[in-house]
């Protein structure tokens, strides 16, 4: 497949690349001084909870609150423990339960799929389509009597066609969240995701594009669906300041001090780190784009470049068989390249691998969600087959901000070596 008489590193040549990727933990990788004042203050200040302590004034979660508000354009955020917890929060919010179906991607980390559960509610997957995101046509095929809502996940940096998804739900009655976990900074037609469907979800965990290690984010313009996010995530509800008769019970995700003092500090950096890793993307695209028609080989599709927070670049081969030797071949080269979906490999971001959901397995009788679903629920390892293609012939680069002009010179170099050696 791929011919051995070029000079390939897999074949004992020299790799292209020197030295091995950089870590990809964008926001991670960042944090300095900055992150350790932060924190320090909070410490110092001995108040770290948010609301209350030793020293007055407003905690650093409702600064975070604020800013993050501001940033994507919403009347209001609200800080949480996970992105999980953001999703859930969300999903209470529109009043999803058991009996309800929730749409969400066929390719998402399994929590999207863990939260619908999490409140009684089933989930039903959707194809995506070449941009591996939502498909809005087979979204719309997988509404029942029963669909509730829909998840729209910005997978891998880009942005989901947030118009069509919103028409459609509309047209059916749906509510739409976002899952904007991955997504970060990613805008669609100019506008922030999070701040097109009901409501946002997004995460602070480490991998993400800013982080605090652990952390999650609600966003909305609805102030409605606000406080019924907040009364969930506050088990004491007393302290949200509506009238007894709406007070609902409540659990606890809630953010601590300590975390959104980081996350403060981690949003601030956030446009540098998307231009820098837009900047590195174009060039890693422009620099490939010749080999890649001269192959027939197509890059991931994006609904709107300028809006991708870039922290990938997927590339299409034509057979599962390609992209394996193709993603050897570049790992071997320093690049570290990996396909998005192996049969063999367990991964959690693709449906077909979610043993426990797909086995609709429960963690009490009474509590299952597929008993309370108002129809059989039946999934099958091979019921979005579009899905597990693309994502079988798909290889995927990580764009650090971190790669210097000569890793960037030299990854070009070495993908478009081993895709010029394809047979
Ligand atoms: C698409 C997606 N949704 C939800 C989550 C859940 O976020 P968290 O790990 O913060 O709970 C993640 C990340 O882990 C994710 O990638």
């Amino acid at each position: 497949m791929i011919a051995d008489e070029t000079r390939l590193a897999i074949h004992g040549g020299t790799p292209a690349k020197q030295y091995p990727d950089p870590p990809m933990y964008p926001g991670g990788m960042a944090i300095d001084e900055e992150e350790e004042a932060a924190v320090l203050e909070v410490l110092r200040s001995k108040r770290l909870f948010r609301y209350y302590g030793p020293t007055p004034g407003p905690s650093k979660a409702e600064e975070l609150e604020q800013a993050f508000a501001a940033a994507k354009g919403v009347g209001h955020a609200l800080g949480v423990t996970s992105g999980t917890a953001a999703l859930v929060c969300a999903l209470h919010a529109i009043g999803v339960g058991p009996g309800d179906e929730v749409i969400i991607p066929a390719y998402t980390w399994i929590a999207t799929a863990t939260a619908v559960l999490a409140v009684g509610a089933v989930p039903i997957m959707a194809e995506v389509d070449e941009s591996l995101l939502l498909d809005p046509t087979d979204f719309e095929a997988k509404i029942s009597p029963y669909t509730k809502a829909v998840i729209a996940v910005h997978m891998r940096g880009a942005p989901c066609r947030m118009d069509a998804v919103i028409e459609a739900a509309r047209r059916h009655g749906l509510k739409v969240v976002e899952d904007c976990a991955q997504a970060n900074g990613a805008t669609y037609q100019g506008r922030e995701v999070g701040s097109w469907g009901d409501v946002g979800a997004y995460s602070l965990q480490f991998n993400k594009i800013v982080t605090s290690g652990e952390g999650g984010m609600v966003t909305t313009d609805s102030l409605e669906l606000y406080q019924r996010a907040a009364l969930f995530h506050d088990v004491n509800t007393s302290r949200h300041n509506l009238p007894e008769d709406k007070l609902l019970w409540g659990i606890n995700f809630r953010m601590p001090e300590l975390l959104a003092a980081v996350a403060l500090v981690q949003m601030r950096k956030l446009g540098g780190l998307l231009d820098a890793m837009r900047a590195r993307k174009r060039m890693l695209k422009a620099g490939m784009a010749d080999v890649l028609a001269e192959k027939g080989l197509t890059f991931r599709t994006l609904h709107d470049e300028a809006g991708d927070a870039a922290i990938a670049t997927i590339l299409f081969m034509q057979t599962p068989q390609q992209a394996q030797a193709v993603s050897e071949a570049l790992r071997a080269e320093n690049i570290g390249a990996g396909v998005l979906y192996r049969p063999e490999a367990r991964d959690y971001h693709i449906y077909a691998h979610w043993t426990p959901v797909m086995q609709q397995r429960a963690w009490s009788a009474g509590g299952n969600p597929w008993r309370w679903a108002q129809r059989p629920i039946e999934y099958r390892q091979d019921m979005c087959p579009r899905t597990l293609d693309l994502l079988g012939r798909a290889v995927h680069l990580n764009v650090s901000p971190l790669l210097s002009n000569e890793d960037v010179e030299e990854t070009i170099e070495g993908v478009n070596r081993v895709l010029k050696a394809l047979a």
